[in-house]
């Protein structure tokens, strides 16, 4: 009776993440310029404030001096949501996504804008999070190349 009961609690657990993981995965992206539409005041401050709002120009500045698979590293970093679903994947096909932006920080939002109640969207966050990208050794790596051609060999 009692191993019954257990069997299906873990039953209806294993359920609801399977739920949980299905809402997740219908989450895509929409671009900061959406999130403006309801949300004026943090989109204006981001657009002028925020060095987020142009990291897509400043690896374009870049990709002069590198290979197309060296520039392509780039995106997991510089742009929204590269290699996942709904991410970022050229300028052409996704323009809205090319600079970080609010998704940056606070997730897919597609499911929060359909919605409209508040709900759906990351509000607490944790630098686990920026630390996907703000690593140290990244960051040396990333100077590395740039840095090369510093001072000498100017275009
Ligand atoms: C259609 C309108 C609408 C759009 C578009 C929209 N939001 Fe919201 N958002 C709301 C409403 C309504 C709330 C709840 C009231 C409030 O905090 O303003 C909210 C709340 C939030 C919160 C706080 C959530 C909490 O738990 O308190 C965050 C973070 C947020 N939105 C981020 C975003 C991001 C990022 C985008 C773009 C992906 C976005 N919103 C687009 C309507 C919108
Ligand atoms: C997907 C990668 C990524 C994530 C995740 C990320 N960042 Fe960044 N962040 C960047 C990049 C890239 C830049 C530099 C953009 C440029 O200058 O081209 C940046 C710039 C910044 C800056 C520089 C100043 C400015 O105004 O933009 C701050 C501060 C910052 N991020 C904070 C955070 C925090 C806090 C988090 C987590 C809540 C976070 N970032 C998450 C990639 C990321
Ligand atoms: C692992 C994540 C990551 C990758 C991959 C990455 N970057 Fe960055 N990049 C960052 C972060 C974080 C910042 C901003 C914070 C900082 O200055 O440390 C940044 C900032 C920059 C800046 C702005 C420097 C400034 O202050 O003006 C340039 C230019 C840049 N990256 C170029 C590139 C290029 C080119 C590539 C690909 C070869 C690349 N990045 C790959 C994370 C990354
Ligand atoms: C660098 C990371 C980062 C970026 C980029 C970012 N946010 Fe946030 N946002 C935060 C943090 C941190 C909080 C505070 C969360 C908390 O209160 O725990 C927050 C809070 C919010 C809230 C809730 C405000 C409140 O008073 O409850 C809204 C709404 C929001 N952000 C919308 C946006 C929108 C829209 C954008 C893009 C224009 C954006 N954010 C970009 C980190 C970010």
């Amino acid at each position: 009776m009692r191993l019954r009961l257990v069997l299906s609690l873990v039953f209806l657990a294993a359920i609801a993440a399977d739920h949980a993981r299905a809402a997740d995965a219908q989450k895509t992206y929409v671009g900061s310029e959406k999130c403006g539409e309801c949300h004026g005041d943090e989109y204006e401050s981001y657009k002028s404030n925020s060095k987020k709002a142009h990291s897509f120009a400043s690896v374009k500045r870049m990709k002069k001096y590198l290979s197309e698979k060296e520039f392509q590293s780039c995106f997991a970093c510089h742009t929204i949501g590269f290699g996942k679903p709904g991410g970022f994947r050229s300028e052409e096909e996704t323009p809205k996504l090319k600079d970080l932006g609010c998704e940056t920080c606070h997730g897919p939002g597609s499911l929060h804008v359909e919605k409209d109640d508040g709900k759906n969207i990351q509000k607490t966050l944790t630098a686990e999070m920026c630390m996907v990208c703000h690593t140290k050794d990244r960051s040396v790596a990333f100077r590395f190349k740039p840095a090369m051609f510093g001072g000498t060999h100017n275009k």
